[in-house]
């Protein structure tokens, strides 16, 4: 296993809608194994394939540390919201626009459908961080970030904020 970086805004595979897995193989289990070890890392409760720079639809979340409802650690291979329910606002951040937290409106629950990491079906159906890091990491997968979700005002208040730091570095 091994740590890989984390790509940052405004990387060009962040904002593209990446591929169904097709094969579910040895090459995959490893990506697998390496986006634990980078979530884990970070420290982070969920982590898109994309961030990594693989445009492929695969998540991984373990929210236990910060649930008190005991859930294992989640492999989701080309996972689809099923079903929405209620809807909550709740600060939220991502290891791709480091420093950055901002309240986003999201489904209080979700049901979704997805394959793990055998390639077995599976549905996961959860509220609470639970629901928010499922939204936050499928969003990933259909190239929509955290900025994408908010107010145009505050999306072009982050935008200067990042081409400033960008023109220091
Ligand atoms: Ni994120």
């Amino acid at each position: 296993m091994a740590v890989r970086e984390i790509k940052k805004y405004p990387e060009p595979v962040l904002k593209e809608k990446a591929r169904p897995v097709s094969i579910i193989n040895a090459q995959l289990q490893r990506l697998i194994d390496d986006m634990i070890e980078t979530m884990y890392a970070a420290p982070g409760v969920g982590l898109a394939a994309p961030q990594v720079g693989v445009s492929k639809r695969l998540i991984v979340i373990d929210v236990s540390n910060r649930e008190e409802e005991e859930t294992p650690l989640l492999v989701l291979i080309n996972p689809e919201i099923e079903a929405v329910e209620g809807e909550i606002e709740s600060e939220e951040g991502c290891l791709s626009l480091p420093g950055y937290v901002t309240t986003v409106k999201r489904a209080e629950r979700v049901t979704v459908r997805a394959l793990d990491r055998e390639g077995k079906p599976v549905e996961v159906e959860g509220g609470g961080l639970l629901a928010r890091a499922l939204q936050h990491e499928i969003d990933h997968l259909n190239g929509t970030l955290l900025i994408d979700r908010i107010s145009k005002i505050k999306r072009e208040f982050f935008k200067k904020r990042v081409q400033k730091s960008l023109a220091k570095a």
